[in-house]
């Protein structure tokens, strides 16, 4: 084996290769601010004011990244996430001068209530079976509204995240419906209820009151269930599915490359957080980690990587060519 690496036969021999258009980098908009405000768990990340979110993805454009996936602070919550589909929301704000500047952006919105509520849920609260709960079909028409007002504003992909039963086909029919046949779905379909969204809840704002998110989200030891998710999502039309967290859920992303559509991987808050905490300690080399992880993620299978690392993963990508 020490043959087929010697070094001169490296890059050619090599089977994973990492570029800067498989990454999309998360941006964080918040409608109270009017300069960047820096994200304290998850350092060099910003929340950014929706004047600067249009300068800052040229800045990113610049740079080699060419998608971006948003998510909002709406100045004021409500039980029933109204802001999320305000036609002046924050979000559509953000993606309408983004796509007015950048037209050859890839725009991705996070459709989902829980930046929105006051609970911190992402959908309407009520009562089930197991008390007060996430009500799933009171929340898909949210959903519906949600993303149709994202498509409105000009979003390329819609990215539901609350993990609700029939929240793909929901979201299909009121798009095609409205004629925005061509705006994708990128479904958050087997998302892990993770320990690792913890300095997410910082920088989105977005902790809850009351129970937990095990109700939807899947339980970490549950692989099968997981893929089942991705399945029923592929059915009832998802354009593209997701693991999140990546890098400890290679397992399933691997799996999901089986049903012949593009499979993405969300490189999450935690992930970025733990490596970052332990490069400012010189415990290890954040950048060569960050890479290595993004790596890995390529290798199991991801077509496209959502990371906070994407910005600096462009420039450091450059530097090593
Ligand atoms: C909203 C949402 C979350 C993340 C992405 N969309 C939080 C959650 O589900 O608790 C997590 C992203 C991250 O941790 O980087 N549903
Ligand atoms: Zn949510």
């Amino acid at each position: 084996m020490r043959r087929i690496r010697r070094r001169i036969l490296q890059p050619l021999l090599r089977e994973t290769e990492l570029h800067k258009t498989d990454l999309v980098m998360p941006v964080f908009v918040d409608e109270s601010i009017s300069r960047p405000l820096a994200i304290p768990s998850m350092p060099g990340q910003f929340r950014r004011p929706v004047e600067g979110v249009a300068d800052y993805c040229e800045h990113l454009r610049d740079a080699g990244i060419g998608a971006v996936i948003l998510f909002g602070i709406p100045a004021e919550k409500d039980s029933e996430a109204t802001g999320a589909y305000a036609p002046d929301g924050v979000i559509q704000q953000a993606v309408r001068s983004i796509k007015e500047r950048l037209p050859g952006m890839v725009v991705v919105t996070d459709v989902c209530a829980c930046e929105y509520t006051d609970h911190g849920h992402c959908g309407i609260i009520g009562e089930t079976a197991g008390g007060p709960d996430l009500e799933n079909d009171l929340s898909l028409a949210l959903m519906a509204r949600i993303a149709l007002s994202h498509a409105e504003s000009g979003a390329d992909i819609v990215a539901p995240s609350c993990m609700l039963d029939g929240m793909v086909q929901t979201i299909r029919e009121a798009l095609d419906a409205a004629g925005y046949q061509d705006v994708l779905i990128m479904s958050y379909s087997s998302k892990f209820a993770s320990a690792l969204y913890g300095p997410f809840r910082d920088a989105a704002d977005s902790g809850f009151s009351l129970g937990d998110r095990t109700t939807y989200q899947i339980s970490p030891g549950n692989a099968r269930e997981a893929i089942m998710e991705s399945e029923l999502d592929a059915a009832e039309g998802a354009d593209i599915l997701m693991v999140k967290p990546a890098g400890i859920y290679l397992d399933i992303l691997a799996s999901l490359t089986g049903f012949g559509l593009p499979v993405a991987a969300y490189q999450v808050s935690g992930e970025y957080a733990m490596i970052r905490a332990a490069g400012e300690r010189g415990w290890l080399d954040a950048r060569a980690v960050a890479l290595e992880s993004l790596t890995a993620i390529k290798r199991a299978g991801a077509d496209l990587i959502i990371t906070y690392f994407a910005e600096d993963a462009a420039r450091w990508l450059d530097e090593e060519q």
